[in-house]
């Protein structure tokens, strides 16, 4: 293959054995931010890191899921706990999953095929961009696990039938539409830096005469955000859901779906699965954080479809609390780019790794062995 370019990655120090011993001395997936931040140029790191407006959503969600806290049953039989789980008819080492990031070379020159071998290698599931920074067909080869693809409604309906085509040709298991972002929000520090993909970085899936305008700097202005009011669809409704069911036979699963309205509407429209999420706070300022969402989403769906959620996990307990509130997975964002940008494809692997074991410590912890045992009564959601 050909000589990659240098993403922002600075590579860790000497060969293998010196980003052992960086692996080896974070321990929980929240101390792979600085290493990241101080690895990443800085306007990528706002790129990645930052969120719409006032940014006080995702310190709203935290505080939403603190006041989860877990009911523990004692004496139970916890020898073996496993956290295995289904999704979609796949099998998973555990309930989690990499939510769709865009351009993943920004963090590492391997980009996503590092996070997807990764996923697959922790028995996670990996949900690849539309803005992919590399191609569909070496995503798939790479991941061990199962792939999603993730979709924007791009105004040129052409391309969205493509890669529909190539992500069924090549093994990808459910496409994943984003409903919360009809617009890109405006993310001001984007604006602030004029953000533009550096020349190295490309959603290499999409015809390049339709990527132009996220490589144009502007100042004052986040090229993303124009990209997105040049080519994405604003005017796309319910009823158009049909037109995108009749394109494939993968599954459909629905991102960004916060009230139990529209989670009803989502099974009602054939969908096999919805993403309970804020977007990771980078869309509608102000909105009800996800996990304040999430039950009285779970109560409406009663298992019609699956029901995943985001934003803000970044323990084994954060994970074991919303299965509990009806979950049947958990995405991680922002800590997958993390581990991309301390280690590569090693970074994303210990950082899964470390949210294993704490998640089969909590399962054992909260007398629940299995995920089947992971209940409602498990948790009170305090005032
Ligand atoms: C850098 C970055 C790029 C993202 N790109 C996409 C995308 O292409 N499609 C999408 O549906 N969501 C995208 N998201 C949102 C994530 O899928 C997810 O909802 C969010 O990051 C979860 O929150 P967390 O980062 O707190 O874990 C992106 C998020 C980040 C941080």
């Amino acid at each position: 293959m050909a000589q990659l370019p240098t993403a922002g990655r600075v590579p860790v120090q000497g060969s293998g054995h010196g980003e052992e011993q960086t692996l080896a001395r974070l321990l929980t997936v929240a101390e792979y931010e600085e290493p990241a931040r101080a690895r990443l140029p800085a306007p990528v790191w706002d790129f990645l890191a930052g969120a719409s407006g006032t940014e006080t959503l995702p310190r709203a969600v935290r505080q939403a899921l603190d006041r989860v806290r877990l009911r523990p049953s004692v004496l139970v039989d916890v020898d073996r706990v496993d956290p295995a789980a289904e999704l979609l008819g796949a099998a998973l080492g555990m309930p989690v999953g990499i939510a769709p990031m865009a351009y993943h070379r920004l963090c590492d020159p391997q980009g996503e095929v590092a996070t997807a071998r990764a996923a697959g290698a922790q028995g996670a599931l990996f949900i690849a961009s539309i803005f992919a920074s590399r191609t569909l067909e070496e995503i798939a080869a790479a991941g061990a696990g199962p792939c999603w693809l993730q979709l924007y409604w791009l105004r040129r309906r052409e391309a969205l039938i493509q890669l529909i085509a190539r992500a069924e040709a090549a093994g990808f298991r459910a496409l994943v539409l984003t409903v919360d972002a009809p617009q890109v929000a405006r993310r001001l520090r984007d604006d602030r830096n004029a953000f533009t993909l550096p020349d190295h970085v490309h959603a290499v899936n999409l015809d390049p005469e339709l990527m132009t305008a996220s490589h144009v700097r502007q100042d004052g202005r986040s090229a993303i955000v124009r990209h997105a009011r040049e080519q994405f669809d604003a005017s796309i409704t319910w009823s158009d859901l049909g037109w995108l069911r009749r394109q494939t036979s993968l599954p459909l699963v629905l991102k960004g779906i916060l009230t139990s309205e529209d989670a009803r509407r989502a099974v009602d429209a054939g969908a096999a699965g919805i993403v309970v999420s804020n977007h990771g706070g980078r869309q509608l300022d102000g909105a009800i954080p996800a996990i304040t969402a999430l039950p009285e989403i779970t109560a409406a769906v009663r298992g019609r479809c699956a029901v995943l959620v985001d934003g803000e996990l970044r323990t084994g307990v954060d994970v074991l609390k919303v299965l509990a509130l009806g979950a049947d997975a958990a995405l991680l964002g922002r800590p997958a780019l993390w581990g991309l940008a301390v280690a590569g494809e090693a970074g994303v692997s210990a950082l899964l790794a470390l949210l294993r074991e704490e998640l089969t410590e909590a399962m054992a912890l909260a007398g629940r062995p299995r995920v089947r045992d992971v209940d409602r009564g498990l948790v009170r959601v305090l005032g």
